[in-house]
């Protein structure tokens, strides 16, 4: 009726076209996580260095948060870097960790304006001066900022992040504040990075790629997944509004009936 059909660039199936008003009828997910994957190859497609699919898919970040909070959700977590991401070519880790500089060189006015809260999960010790830096401002100016929580996970592996859980009980069962029968998931989770954020309700990942690639193996257990071929600097507002009508379709049940 109000849509249109819509075929993206990237996928050779139909789909209605959305819009924000569509989608606003129905409960929008609270939290949405989203694995940002493709930029590499998307530069590669346009015989580009990996840096300007990165450098691309910064862009998105910022256009994609600006929907978010004009959607009402209300924690946006991103993938922005894993453990593993060390693996790749020293000059593309030394260009990765210095986006989030640049990106919020430009970006936090409007972070700061549009009543964003920014925060980090990962190990932050690891990273450079300059990155740790640029992201310590960025969460301090918009602490108190109530509207949508932006969560980038830099240096985030959820391997780690569970190992380090693991080692918090145990100091605290060792040192007597905690015994065994006690650690129950509700002390679990408070031991995670994301212990003042409810689990996501909707995960995203693009390029393809249908794995989670070591992210938030615990906050997913009951997340509905959505899967695109589109590559991240090709995502777009509809592609949002797509996998949220896609969740608004599917019936949670959290092992009830
Ligand atoms: C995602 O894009 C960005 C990061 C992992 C930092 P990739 O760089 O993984 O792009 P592909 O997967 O090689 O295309
Ligand atoms: C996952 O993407 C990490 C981020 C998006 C930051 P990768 O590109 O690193 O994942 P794999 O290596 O394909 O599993
Ligand atoms: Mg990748």
């Amino acid at each position: 009726m109000f849509n249109k059909i819509w075929r993206s660039k990237e996928q050779s199936n139909f789909s209605i076209e959305y819009t924000k008003e569509d989608i606003l009828r129905q409960p929008v997910p609270e939290h949405v996580a989203i694995i940002m994957d493709g930029n590499g190859r998307w530069a590669k497609k346009r015989s580009l260095p990996r840096a300007a699919g990165h450098y691309e898919g910064m862009q998105v970040v910022r256009k994609i948060t600006r929907f978010a909070s004009e959607l009402g959700i209300k924690v946006l977590t991103l993938y922005a870097f894993s453990t593993e991401n060390w693996k790749r070519p020293k000059s593309e880790v030394e260009y990765l960790m210095k986006l989030p500089e640049q990106f919020l060189t430009t970006f936090l006015p409007e972070l700061i304006a549009e009543n964003v809260n920014v925060r980090v999960i990962g190990n932050s010790n690891q990273l450079p001066e300059y990155t740790r830096r640029a992201v310590e401002k960025a969460i301090q100016e918009t602490k108190h900022n109530t509207g949508l929580i932006l969560n980038f996970a830099l240096n985030y592996g959820s391997r780690a992040e569970i190992t380090y859980a693991v080692k918090e009980i145990a100091k605290r069962v060792q040192q007597g504040d905690l015994t065994a029968e006690q650690i129950d998931e509700e002390v679990v989770a408070s031991c995670l990075m994301t212990k003042d954020l409810k689990d996501p309700d909707l995960l995203i990942r693009t390029s393809g790629e249908i794995r989670l690639s070591n992210f938030m193996l615990w906050q997913l257990a009951y997340t509905e997944f959505w899967f695109t071929d589109v590559l991240w600097p090709d995502f777009t507002e509809q592609h949002l509004l797509q996998a949220i009508a896609e969740f608004q379709r599917r019936g949670r049940r959290f092992g009830g009936v």
